[in-house]
């Protein structure tokens, strides 16, 4: 509140206080929604980049301390080309280790039928394929063209869809590529609306190396939203630039209730070398309890993944919330 404002409102009678302070809350809220689904990708996008070999193990332990979190989705790993990303060639362990709950969907990248059918192999839930926005990183990524990826990826849908397995997208470099700069909403919103084509349920936009800021976020899901429904909009922020709670901030204000997140702020591109961790999910819990929206997500247990998974790592967690409960134990 302002200087001003606020000597206005101390002079007036507390009734008139607590009212006011219950309407300004109210419309503080609106607009936002009730309930956000979290899609902890730490395990996948956190780890991904690691240069040291995380063993499987520890991989495993950590899946199954997100599922005692009650993380509704755990993105585990990738079935991708080990010579592409060493870390995640452990796949098909890591799959057959963990503990599965019924409620918690176990999600995998794929990029193709060969990633398709090994994750089928190993049980998955769900797979996600993921395109970009920007020519280069596509190229740099996934090797092919962003058409050339759709063509690729319609092989992965159909399968899916007799398999009756349901498929989400990823579309990179929403806000911002690390070889073209600037990436325009509308090509954002043509691959996204593309994935949707194919059939997947719900697309995660990417800022892939963190350098959206809200005002971005808004137009970019104001356009995206033009050509696919916002309840099939997801936000995958980095936090390289430290806006990616605002940014996610600004997409729920739009009415985007799905979030992608790592715990410990873990995570990277190996294809983006400008990218940091993804925003920690201990920060956006945090975030949704402050705004009473509902994530069903138990707070101590994933600061309890999260502290496990750094001091494997051996480094400090990029988790804010985390940094600040266990200075002031
Ligand atoms: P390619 O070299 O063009 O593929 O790679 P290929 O079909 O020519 O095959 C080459 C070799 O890879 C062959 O083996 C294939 O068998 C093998 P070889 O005969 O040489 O021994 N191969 C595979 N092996 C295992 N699993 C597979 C598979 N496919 C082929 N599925 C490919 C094309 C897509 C495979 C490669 O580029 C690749 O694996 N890329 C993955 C890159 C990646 O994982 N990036 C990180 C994830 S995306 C991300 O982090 C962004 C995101 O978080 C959102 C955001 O932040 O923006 C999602
Ligand atoms: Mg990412």
């Amino acid at each position: 509140m302002a200087a001003s404002l606020q000597r206005i409102f101390c002079s007036r009678s507390s009734a008139f206080q607590k009212n006011f302070i219950r309407n300004y809350a109210k419309i503080g809220m609106a607009g936002l929604p009730s309930f956000v689904k979290i899609v902890e990708v730490g395990p996948r996008d956190g780890l991904q980049n690691e240069k040291d070999m995380v063993p499987t193990d520890v991989k495993i332990q950590f899946v199954n301390k997100l599922s005692a979190a009650n993380l509704p989705v755990i993105e585990v790993t990738s079935f991708v080309s080990p010579k592409w990303v060493p870390q995640m060639a452990d796949h098909d362990a890591v799959m057959q280790g963990i503990d599965r709950h019924p409620d918690i969907t176990y999600s995998v990248l794929t990029p193709n039928l060969k990633g398709f059918h090994a994750a089928m192999a190993n049980r998955a839930d769900e797979v996600a394929i993921f395109g970009a926005a920007s020519e280069s990183f596509s190229k740099k990524n996934i090797n092919c063209s962003i058409e050339e990826s759709l063509k690729r990826f319609e092989e992965v849908t159909k399968a899916a869809r007799e398999a009756n397995i349901p498929v989400r997208g990823y579309v990179s470099c929403v806000l911002g590529c690390p070889y073209e700069n600037d990436v325009s909403p509308e090509r954002v919103a043509e691959v996204a609306e593309g994935l949707i084509a194919l059939g997947c349920y719900e697309v995660s936009l990417g800022d892939t190396i963190g350098v959206g800021t809200p005002g971005g976020m808004k137009d970019l899901i104001a356009t995206v939203t033009r050509k696919i429904p916002v309840e099939k909009v997801a936000v995958h922020c980095h936090d390289t630039y430290g806006q990616a709670l605002a940014n996610i901030l600004a997409a729920l204000q739009m009415g985007v209730s799905v979030v992608d997140s790592s715990v410990a702020g873990l995570g990277g591109c190996p294809y983006a070398r400008a990218a940091s961790g993804n925003v920690s999910t201990e920060d956006v819990v945090y975030l949704m309890n402050g705004l009473a929206i509902n994530t069903g997500v138990n707070i101590q247990r994933l600061m309890e993944a999260g502290q496990f998974i750094s001091h494997a790592l051996g480094r400090k967690t990029g988790s804010k919330v985390a940094q600040a409960t266990q200075s002031s134990l």
